[in-house]
């Protein structure tokens, strides 16, 4: 057993898990929000950051309309179990949009706040969802830095294999990230998928030395937007759809994905994001 889980009283630590992108619009949301739903529907406890401040549309996706957010946590006005909203299948979601970008600059005061409180969740998950906004600001790179392990999404849009590529560049480059998970999104079949994650871990290996680690694909499927239209996650409104299943494929390869970093777990997470502290491994 290690550090963390003998904290934890035998349970495995938190895996804390960011999804980003190079390019917009690739279905980060989507995944996060389905990969939630489906590792509910295998037993695990889940939580959601939603740290995409732009047009943070995970409560659009799931149907909610969270009252409060980070942002009164740091005031000090509500407590953290306050402002978590709890979505479909038991998910819990913590509202971030306006409070997330103060997070990398909180007084020492409101670092401890947030860190008790969420201290206090550290025995009810076994996952931390973090749904980034895309591209590479450094607020993205502090939750790509501090996460456990990162998700990129790619579409076969040959923008999205180049944003990527740039986003992976920067975090092996600036920031001495070895190890990313790919998912191919939006496309007609596994072939498909594996081609497009073979040019991409091609280019990584010749220029980067690193390579990428393949972890699924979701066919481009019409009962995804449906389900977006009726404000659903589909593997919630529609299980037996294509993409649906696939979603569950992905949430069984998550669940077999070891940690390499010592101890993983939210206090580490939090630690390393509040602490802006570069995470080498
Ligand atoms: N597998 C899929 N099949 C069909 N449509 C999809 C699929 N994945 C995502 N979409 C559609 O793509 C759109 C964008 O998805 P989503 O909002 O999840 O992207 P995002 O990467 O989070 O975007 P942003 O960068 O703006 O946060 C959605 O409207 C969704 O319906
Ligand atoms: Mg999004």
């Amino acid at each position: 057993m290690d550090q963390a889980a003998s904290l934890n009283g035998g349970r495995s630590p938190v895996k804390v898990i960011a999804v980003t992108s190079g390019k917009g619009g690739v279905g980060k949301t989507n995944l996060v929000a389905n990969l939630a739903c489906a590792l509910s529907e295998l037993g695990r406890r889940v939580m959601i950051l939603d740290a995409d401040l732009g047009l943070a549309n995970l409560d659009v996706l799931l149907g909610y309309a969270p009252e409060y957010n980070l942002a009164h946590v740091f005031a000090g006005e509500k407590s953290l179990a306050e402002i978590v909203v709890t979505g479909p299948k038991g998910i819990k979601i913590i509202p971030a949009s306006s409070g997330i970008q103060e997070i990398t600059d909180l007084d020492c005061r409101q670092q401890r706040i947030l860190l008790d409180q969420m201290d206090d969740f550290a025995d009810q998950l076994d996952y931390l969802l973090i749904d980034t906004a895309a591209g590479i600001s450094s607020l993205v790179t502090s939750f790509l830095t501090a996460a456990q392990e990162v998700v990129v999404v790619v579409t076969p849009e040959p923008t999205s294999m180049t944003d990527a590529y740039a986003l992976v560049k920067v975090m092996h480059t600036s920031f001495a990230a070895d190890r990313f998970h790919l998912l191919v999104n939006q496309v007609r079949d596994e072939e498909e998928a594996g081609l497009i994650f073979a040019k991409l871990n091609l280019v990584c290996e010749k220029f980067l030395d690193i390579s990428l680690d393949f972890l699924g694909y979701i066919p481009a499927d019409s009962a995804v937007s449906r389900a977006v239209r009726q404000q659903r996650a589909v593997v919630d409104l529609l299980p037996d759809a294509a993409a649906s299943r696939q979603f569950m494929v992905v949430a069984r390869e998550l669940e077999q994905m070891s940690g390499r970093r010592p101890g993983g777990g939210l206090q580490f997470f939090w630690r390393r994001l509040l602490d802006g502290e570069p995470a080498r491994e």
